[in-house]
């Protein structure tokens, strides 16, 4: 978003913050308010919500995010909610949707709650909340995928962002929201050795600078972007190896001159 409009924006949510503040379901860091229904399903598709997911909604409201996982993508899900009263009202709308026991909700303060489960994220909060859960975001499980309804996430730049109009949107003043969705990155920055064979790798969010020294004096260089646990092969150009994030190594799933398919690198 332009740096103007991003201000706009931020301060008609403000303003929305100070009039929910009469309102007893508001709380000090995020205000309720609804993503439309079209949006929930704009943030759904975006993030190729599918039946074996399981998606976590970080200030659930009333529960439309995770309802709609359940019910239009057979998901399962958690709304972790701060507001008793909104959790109260999720339940009670899942139990009508008939998808109780898949759309799950829980009195809890975000910032305390257990997301390791999820392999999809989904949110609406405000930019320094986004930036404060940054670091738990990036630490879940490599190729969990996160979507944000209109904030970012500082300089850890989305891998899509999408527009969708919203004639009747409540706060800002441009008529449409956005939608970010990130993939979490391996964490594959540092050095990796196969034998004689050192692999350096410097990585900034999901971007990566490789330099591979491979036995018989074969040298290769590249960048590129790391998909989940996947760091691909640059398309055209010299063969450069493609590379398969596992944990405690990186394997070669396709090979190049000097580090055939099947290497393993591991840390060293
Ligand atoms: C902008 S609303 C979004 C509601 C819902 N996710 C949606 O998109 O329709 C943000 C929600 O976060 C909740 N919230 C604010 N701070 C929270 C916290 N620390 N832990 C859990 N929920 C929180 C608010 O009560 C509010 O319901």
């Amino acid at each position: 978003m332009p740096r103007r409009s991003l201000a706009l924006a931020a301060v008609a949510f403000a303003s929305a913050t100070a009039l929910a503040q009469s309102d007893p379901t508001w709380v000090e860091e995020v205000p309720f308010i609804t993503t439309p229904d079209h949006v929930t399903l704009a943030m759904l598709e975006l993030a190729q919500v599918r039946a074996d997911d399981h998606l976590i909604d970080l200030g659930s409201g009333d529960g439309r995010i995770v309802i709609t996982a359940a019910k239009r993508f057979g998901a399962s899900g958690l709304g972790l909610e701060i507001v008793p009263d909104l959790v109260a009202k999720s339940e009670r709308h899942a139990r009508q949707a008939g998808v109780a026991e898949r759309a799950q909700f829980r009195v809890q303060d975000l910032f305390e709650a257990d997301l390791s489960p999820a392999t999809v994220v989904t949110m609406y909060l405000l930019p320094d909340v986004n930036l404060k859960l940054r670091p738990r975001l990036l630490a879940l499980a490599p190729g969990t995928r996160i979507v944000s309804h209109d904030w970012d996430l500082g300089d850890w730049a989305p891998d899509r962002t999408v527009t969708v109009e919203v004639p009747d949107k409540a706060v800002g003043r441009e008529k449409l929201s956005r939608l970010h969705l990130w993939q979490v990155p391996a964490p594959v920055h540092g050095q990796w050795c196969a034998g004689a064979s050192t692999l350096q790798i410097a990585q900034t969010f999901q971007r990566f600078e490789a330099r591979l020294e491979a036995t018989g004096s074969v040298r290769h260089a590249w960048s590129g972007r790391i998909r989940g646990k996947a760091l691909p092969a640059p398309v055209g150009g010299a063969v450069r190896p493609a590379l398969t994030w596992e944990g405690e190594a990186l394997a070669v799933a396709a090979g190049a001159a000097g580090v055939p398919a099947g290497t393993r690198f591991v840390r060293c």
